[in-house]
């Protein structure tokens, strides 16, 4: 589960936008429907576009699946477009706010058209929304 630029500010940051949860509030989510799912989840945030590149590459080696909220590299980052579409494993990407109510240049995704799916507008739900969309294509269901 990799977390792009200040997504470690979650709950200071814009609350109004991105809800009062912060980022160890979304993983304790996130890992409590991954121990029902039976999965192991990992999760890195940075604020670097290449660590998130160096993130990408390595979770083609020891990764069923990627979740990924790329914050604002996902209007803008076409490192990260390719470091997707260079690996083989499913990446779903998922934004807490819906990026399509909101500033036009927000509408302008990158990484749409190489990630499986995306899921966009629930919050900190999105988190787990993307895990098990994750799950279910790491487990051969279909996209
Ligand atoms: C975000 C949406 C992006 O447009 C923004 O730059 C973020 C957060 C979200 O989760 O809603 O940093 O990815």
């Amino acid at each position: 589960m990799l977390s792009g630029p200040n997504l470690n500010l979650l709950g200071e940051r814009e609350p109004e936008v991105y809800g009062h949860h912060t980022l160890a509030d979304v993983e304790a989510m996130v890992r409590e429907r991954a121990e029902r799912l039976g999965v192991e989840v990992r999760f890195v945030q940075s604020n670097h576009e290449g660590v998130l590149v160096d993130e990408l590459h390595r979770a083609r080696l020891d990764c069923h699946a990627v979740v990924l909220n790329p914050g604002a590299f996902a209007h803008t980052s076409v490192a990260l477009r390719d470091a997707i579409a260079a690996i083989r494993i499913p990446v779903v990407e998922v934004h807490l706010s819906n990026v399509h109510a909101r500033e036009p240049f927000r509408r302008r995704m990158v990484l749409a058209p190489v990630v499986r799916g995306q899921v966009v507008g629930f919050g900190a739900h999105s988190y787990v929304l993307g895990l098990e969309a994750a799950v279910h294509l790491a487990r051969g269901g279909r996209g």
